[in-house]
């Protein structure tokens, strides 16, 4: 392929994709399987013109999650000046581990890095950006581990008791995750029944840490994934300390709320906590993937990330005050820039930007709640705290609510109307709706509620 068809071709999508106005296309999966039969590969190959034709096949074919009715997952809607930094990643080609292979990255991400510390109370502390809330999770949850076994990177964990971890029962399934990669057992997690706002029961927690000398860590969850809680940092960090618990925040979906200086109180206490992570490619609307992970104390990624013979690629052979080969301290070996979206995003719209983002989705995820309540036949499931918004459609004729409203949901999902989750608050089902996209606006929320108690009426006609 020549740059000449290059160039087209990139032009092509950019246009497909930013002139979209549909939200999607649905079909099953039989016969998206068929409609792609041309163009899956079988070993031949394939020349430029059907290659256009694949791309375009794509694009035509693939969810907006730029449209206002996109409310399906706690990403939506990226901002242009990040997608610019993603293109200079792909068009760049190299990773982030090294300064030899990518100097300006490496600068760039101690540079953030630092900036990002200080910003979350975490000024004496390192960082690094990671490859999702999954992975600083897990990373946090190494630490841990580490600061309540000792040195446990040589012997691994043969012959040690057991180490349990206080967590939400609607945290988020990365930490079952975690348990299992890191050896400790799934069902090494205490699960805290919650409150009506979602939060763990802070006497419960306390209950078990006075009773038990076996917790390695305490997790607070900054947004649960479904209602969009905040436990109680503060709270935590003081038992955490009572009780010298490692406290790791998982604020992968609502860490960003930092940057709203009307909605950071959530993270009250935070600067407390022994590490934390979030996602900016969330609720800040940076693209898929973009995620840091922070520890208050410096010098611990050295201890027990690092490990293995590295010296065929980490030269330390330059005179520097800060970090050279980021990737020596990584769980990974290939480094995907992913600094660079954030980079390009915060250097155009700054913190004021970012404040304003936040705060727009959230005078949505408001706005809707309350049309929700003002609804006779729509029923608020849990308090909106963030961008989530749980309830569901109520009707005294209706026999199976939950079934009923799953229905509801996949058909506005069928006819490419709207598309929002399902997810189940204890016995009940809710409509999840998550706004967080800079696309959606009071109207959009008023079109949607307007679309959701159409398909209701028609389906109990
Ligand atoms: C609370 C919470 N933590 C962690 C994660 C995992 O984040 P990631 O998808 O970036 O791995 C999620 C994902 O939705 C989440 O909601």
């Amino acid at each position: 392929m020549n740059n000449h068809e290059f160039l087209q071709i990139i032009q092509d999508i950019t246009q497909q994709i930013t002139q979209k106005t549909h939200l999607g296309d649905y079909a099953d999966y039989a016969t998206t399987k068929q409609e792609l039969l041309p163009f899956l590969p079988n070993g031949q190959a394939n020349d430029t013109a059907q290659l256009a034709q694949a791309i375009a096949h794509y694009c035509a074919h693939s969810v907006n999650t730029n449209h206002p009715q996109f409310a399906n997952q706690l990403w939506s809607g990226q901002s242009k000046p990040a997608i610019l930094g993603d293109i200079l990643a792909v068009l760049t080609n190299s990773s982030s581990a090294t300064f030899e292979t990518a100097p300006l990255a490496t600068v760039i991400e101690n540079h953030i890095m630092k900036y990002l510390l200080q910003y979350y109370g975490f000024a004496g502390g390192e960082g690094l950006m990671a490859t999702g809330g999954s992975h600083g999770n897990m990373m946090g949850m190494m630490l841990a581990r580490a600061n309540f076994y000792g040195d446990d990177k040589r012997r691994g964990l043969a012959g040690k008791h057991k180490a349990y971890t206080i967590i939400n029962t609607e945290a988020h399934y990365s930490f079952d995750k975690a348990a299992n990669i890191l050896g400790l057992g799934t069902d090494s997690l205490l699960k805290i029944a919650t409150n009506d706002h979602g939060q763990m029961d802070i006497n419960a927690v306390e209950k078990l840490c006075q009773e038990r000398n076996d917790i390695m860590m305490i997790v607070a969850t900054a947004g649960t994934t479904v209602r969009g809680a905040f436990d109680n940092i503060a709270e935590l960090a003081r038992i955490a300390q009572q009780y010298k618990i490692w406290l790791h925040v998982d604020g992968a979906w609502g860490g960003a709320v930092q940057f709203s200086p009307t909605h950071r109180h959530l993270l009250a206490g935070l600067h407390w906590a022994d590490s934390f992570c979030f996602d900016a490619h969330k609720m800040l609307g940076i693209p898929l993937i973009c995620s840091f992970f922070m520890a208050k104390n410096r010098g611990l990624f050295d201890q027990y990330f690092t490990a293995g013979d590295g010296s065929y690629i980490f030269h330390n052979d330059e005179d520097t005050q800060e970090r050279l080969n980021l990737g020596a301290n990584s769980l990974l070996c290939g480094r995907r820039v992913d600094i660079l979206k954030f980079w390009l995003d915060f250097y155009y719209y700054g913190e004021q930007g970012f404040a304003r983002r936040i705060d727009n989705c959230l005078d949505n995820a408001q706005y809707f709640a309350q049309l929700v309540q003002n609804h006779p036949n729509l029923q608020l499931q849990s308090p909106q705290i963030i961008n989530n918004v749980c309830f569901r459609y109520v009707a005294p004729q209706i026999g199976d609510v939950n079934e009923f409203n799953r229905q509801l949901r996949q058909s506005l999902y069928h006819h490419n109307q709207a598309l929002f989750n399902i997810a189940q608050l204890g016995e009940e089902l809710t409509l999840r709706l998550v706004l967080t996209s800079q696309h959606q606006t009071r109207q959009s929320c008023d079109e949607l509620l307007a679309m959701i108690i159409a398909k209701a009426k028609e389906m109990l006609a």
